[in-house]
């Protein structure tokens, strides 16, 4: 529950209950669940951050475009830039606002941008592409 949290905090959350970085990580064995590299894209409640991989020597910066300290409230206040518009990763912006693969960012490092906006309707959606889920056809190997 507390990796869970940070993840929450950081705005990226794994897709499936056991991500398969965690459990790589973790050194246990595949689950006979089913597991995913997809992290989903929450609004950040901080500005910039980086995460160092020791182990790959690769670092990751995601930083928020636009990142407004109200957006953190309990209740957000109208106005808010509370709301994820997008997501580049190297500056090639995702087809899909709601997620990114660990294979694809904290693998190899670089930088995420995930910029902001206060206009909920306009991004009340995922884009092009949706997450992986039972619904949208089941969960892919991790890679
Ligand atoms: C890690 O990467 C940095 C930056 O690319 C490099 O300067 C350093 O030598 C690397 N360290 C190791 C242990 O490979
Ligand atoms: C990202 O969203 C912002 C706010 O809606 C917009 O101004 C910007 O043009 C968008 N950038 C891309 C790459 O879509």
């Amino acid at each position: 529950m507390a990796t869970l949290l940070v993840f929450h905090l950081l705005g990226l959350y794994p897709g499936a209950f056991l991500s398969h970085s965690s459990t790589a990580i973790l050194n246990l064995s595949q689950k006979p669940v089913p597991s995913s590299s997809q992290l989903l894209v929450l609004s950040p409640f901080t500005p910039k951050y980086t995460i160092h991989n020791s182990f790959l020597n690769v670092s990751t910066t995601v930083t928020t475009k636009g990142f407004d300290a109200r957006s953190v409230k309990q209740t957000i206040p109208k106005g808010a830039r509370a709301y994820v518009a997008n997501v580049t990763v190297n500056g090639v912006p995702l087809a899909s606002r709601c997620h990114l693969d660990f294979y694809d960012v904290f693998k190899t490092g670089g930088d995420v941008v995930i910029e902001v906006t206060a206009d909920k309707n306009a991004v009340d959606n995922c884009g092009a592409s949706l997450p992986e889920s039972i619904s949208t056809g089941g969960f892919a190997v991790a890679r």
